[in-house]
């Protein structure tokens, strides 16, 4: 997996994961920028699942794609992180938004995807941990798609996250 520091929204790939609520309307962190930036279009593509097949809302852990709108990339992948709990691990659907999302992704044809940090902001997913999940992730999931990128926002994260990788050989 490719790890950069930037902005997820100007990604030059033809998928970015949005680390989305439930909800799918929208939010903070790289739910607000994809939307500011995208455009209405991926709002009401969103509104349009939640009325159909999403009437509850996306479940942690599931993903489910629109257009980008105005974004450089041609879809959004909109997976829900878990949000971090001391007391239970809830690893498992944190790997599981980035396994959906992959999945999603190669339905599409999409030949690149770029994934946020999912959880580590507004769900204080500790970054190191994080990182470890995406990469084992990635990892396992034995994914076809060519360019996996991991975008991180600043680059003391992506210090960190060449540490890490480094250290796991992935
Ligand atoms: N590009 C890349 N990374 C970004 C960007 C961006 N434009 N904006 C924020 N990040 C980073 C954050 O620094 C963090 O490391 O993405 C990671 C995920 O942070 P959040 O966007 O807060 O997502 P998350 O922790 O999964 O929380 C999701 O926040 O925005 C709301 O609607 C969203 O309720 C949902 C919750």
């Amino acid at each position: 997996m490719e790890l950069v520091s930037g902005d997820l929204t100007e990604q030059h790939v033809d998928a970015i994961v949005n680390a989305a609520n439930s909800s799918l309307l929208g939010g903070g962190g790289v739910d607000g920028a994809i939307h500011r930036r995208g455009g209405p279009d991926i709002l009401a593509e969103c509104r349009a699942l939640r009325a159909s097949r999403y009437g509850r809302g996306l479940k942690v852990g599931q993903a489910v794609s629109t257009t980008a709108g105005r974004l450089p990339a041609r879809w959004v992948v909109h997976t829900v992180g878990p949000v971090w709990s001391a007391d239970e691990d809830r690893s498992p659907l944190l790997r599981d938004c980035y396994l959906n999302s992959l999945a999603a992704a190669a339905e599409l044809g999409a030949t690149s995807v770029a994934f946020p940090l999912i959880s580590s902001g507004v769900y204080r997913w500790p970054k190191d941990d994080a990182i470890r999940q995406a990469l084992q992730a990635v990892a396992d999931s034995g994914t076809t798609i060519p360019t996996v990128r991991l975008v991180l926002f600043d680059a003391e994260t992506l210090t960190v996250a060449k540490r890490i990788a480094a250290r796991s050989g992935t």
